[in-house]
Parts: C-alpha cells; structure tokens; sequence
C-alpha cells in the first residue's frame, strides 16, 4: 500500500495546515479506489460553499497539475496546489459524484442480457467519448509540442456521465459524447516521446519503450474488451482477430455487423501500438463511417431485428419484423401494399448497408453471428 492510503486525517492535517485552515475532510478515509500513488479524499471548502475532492500524495503532484492546465476540458477541474511541511503535494480539484462513477464501477454493475445490441450500441458511445478526449489530448497534427499521452489509460482512471436519455429516432441513448467522458489520473501522463513509469502493466502495450498516441490507444483496445466482456482481456487474447472474436463470444450483440465492428476497432486500437497511423482522431472518423453517422433508420432496424429474435429469415420475415419500427418512423397508421412492399425493399438496403446479408441457403437473410 501507498503511504498516502496510510495517512489518516491528522496525518493530512499536520502535513497541509493551508488545507485545515480552508477545508473540512469528509469522512474518515479516502474516497475511491487506491492504487499505487496517492489518495483522493472529499473535503468541504470553507471559504467557497462547495464540496471538492483532494488527491494527497508523497510524490511530486505538480507535473500532473502543469498537465492538467495544459489540456483542454478532459479532464476534472483542479482548483489549487498545495505543498506540505515534509515535501507531500496535493491538489483540489472538481468532485464527480452521481451521476458520474469510474468506468470500473460502472462495469462491475452494469447488466448484459443474451444477445443485448443497445449494450453494444452503448459501448461503442463510451469508446467514441474516449477516443475524443484521448484525441484532443494527444493534440492536433499541426500542433507543435504539447501532445500528452496519458500513458494510465484504464477503467479506474475513466470517469463517465452515467446518464440515460430516450431520444426519438436513434439507437443513441448517451449524453453528448463531448461532455460524457473525463480522463483523470495524468500522475504518469507525459509528452510524447517519454518514457513509460509507473503505468498499468496490464493495460500497457508490450514492447513500447517510448510513449505516442499508440500507448494510450493500446489501452484502449483493453479497456474496450472489459467493457464489452467485464473481464479484461490478456495481452496474447487480442492478438488477431480470431482470438478477439473468441473473447467477444461470451458476450454477443445477436448482430454479425456489430461483432464484426468490435473485433475491428480492437484490433485497430491494439495496432496502434505499432503503426503510427492509426490515431485516436482517425479512428473516430472510422467509428462515425461505419456507426454514427449511418442513417438512424437502419440501426433501429437491425435493432428491431435483434430483439425480435430473428437471426435469420426470409425477406418477408425479417420485412415483418422491421415493419412496426418504419411505420413509427414515417407515422404510417394504416397499413398498405404499397407500404408493406417499401418494407420489403428496406431489407435489401439493410443488405447493401451490410447491416444484414444473403445467406448462402436460397432466399434467406442473416443478422446474427453463426446463423444462417
Ligand atoms: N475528482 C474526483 N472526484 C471523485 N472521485 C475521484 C476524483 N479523482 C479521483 N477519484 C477517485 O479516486 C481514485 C484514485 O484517484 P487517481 O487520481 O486515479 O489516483 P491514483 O494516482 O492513486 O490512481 C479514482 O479511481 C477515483 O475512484
Ligand atoms: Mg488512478
């Protein structure tokens, strides 16, 4: 254990007398989940009525502040730096607190059921939020210096905004991906080209002695997997697309198109570790190519298709499936022929889409992964 997780309130108290003149320790331990460095305690400020969290340690704090400051808003707020009578730092900052918990919680509670494609859906917007924090961090190609890699990227060190919200007309339920995700703990974060200290070896790519946007990427590509699965994947079970596929198994979305899209973006993200093309920017350009840009119609279709049990079909099956979610998309009431038949040619654009495709069995249509 760390000697912050140690330090009992006096402790804290002896060491910061600007702390105990301004705030009041909540509690009698630290909040959170402990890990190697420091301890992050709730405090109240005295002097602003507000309640802030205060992370504590024996070890440098500043370089972590500095980098904070230095990138935009993916991260929490920190208000001010203090510095102890025997050398410990700490520093304020904003206090997530419900809705917002860590990713590991979050996983640790969450609920899959058999075939569940809105918990993929769910995933993938987690991923997106992700990526667009780690995206903005790393920095711009035409920005010089100051592209931080955040070198800790895993579940205990995600923040998310854990709060749904029914939208007509999408399979999208998240909050707006810009302001659903923070990246905290930037205590081993550094600029590119650093070297890698004090990281998560589990989370760490093997065999990457300096850090890039691949570091952090890697540990996406892990966290990914945990999401999906709730048990973090070894370093060897993401090492092609098969064994991917084999982890992703346990936890099926009922639709080959969004299994397929999830060994994909693994795959991408654990390569990143090696080939410096694959960034965070870019890979957020794949993800609305294939996901979220795509017209909303056809994934609340294949939704539709998923929860209806049907795996495979004929044409008129999977049209008859699909039907009461395009009727309440157009705001048909009465049914139709010529209604019927445009349903019936929604199944083929669902085909060219590659949300579902021909079985190799005459006049039949596939939607799940092993079906045919
Ligand atoms: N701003 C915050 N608000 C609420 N809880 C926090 C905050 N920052 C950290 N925590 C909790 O404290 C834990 C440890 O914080 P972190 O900065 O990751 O420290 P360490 O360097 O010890 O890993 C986090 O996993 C989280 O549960
Ligand atoms: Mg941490």
């Amino acid at each position: 254990m760390n000697a912050a997780a140690r330090f009992k309130k006096d402790d804290i108290l002896a060491e910061f007398p600007e702390i105990d003149s301004r705030y009041t320790l909540i509690g009698d331990e630290a909040i959170g989940e402990i890990s190697g460095f420091g301890a992050v305690w709730r405090a109240q400020d005295n002097w602003i009525d507000s309640t802030v969290a205060i992370k504590f340690s024996e070890h440098k704090l500043s370089d972590e502040v500095r980098l904070c400051r230095e990138i935009d808003g993916e991260t929490a707020r920190v208000f001010d730096f203090y510095k102890g009578v025997n050398g410990w730092e700490a520093y304020t900052m904003e206090h997530l607190e419900k809705p917002w918990s860590t990713l590991s919680s979050f996983i640790e509670k969450r609920r899959y059921k058999k075939s569940d494609i809105q918990f993929y859906f769910e995933c993938f917007e987690i991923l997106r939020a992700i990526l667009h924090g780690l995206s903005s961090m790393h920095g711009k190609p035409y920005q010089r210096g100051s592209r931080v890699i955040h070198a800790d990227i895993k579940p205990g060190n995600i923040f998310l905004l854990n709060k749904r919200k029914k939208r007509p007309h999408t399979v999208f339920t998240m909050p707006a991906y810009v302001d659903m995700v923070k990246l905290i703990d930037l205590g081993v974060s550094t600029y590119r080209g650093g070297k890698p200290i004090g990281y998560t070896p589990a989370y760490r790519p093997p065999q990457m002695n300096s850090v890039g946007s691949g570091f952090d990427l890697y540990a996406v590509a892990i966290t990914f997997a945990e999401l999906i699965t709730k048990q973090r994947p070894m370093h060897e079970n993401l090492k092609n697309p098969a064994a991917i596929r084999r982890v992703l198994a346990t936890r099926s979305s009922g639709s080959f198109f969004m299994d397929e899209l999830a060994v994909e973006i693994i795959k991408r993200c654990k390569n990143a570790a090696t080939q410096s093309t694959h960034t965070a920017e870019k890979l957020i350009t794949y993800l609305d190519s294939k996901l979220f840009d795509r017209e909303h119609l056809g994934l609340m279709c294949l939704r539709e298709l998923v929860k209806s049990g049907v795996g495979s079909g004929t044409k008129d099956e999977l049209a008859e499936a699909i039907y009461p979610t395009i009727a309440k998309y157009w705001g048909w009431e009465r049914s139709s022929a010529k209604r019927k038949a445009m349903t019936n040619d929604f199944v083929d654009t669902l085909v060219e889409e590659g949300f579902v495709r021909k079985s190799t069995a005459p006049r039949r249509f596939v939607v799940a992964n092993g079906a045919s």
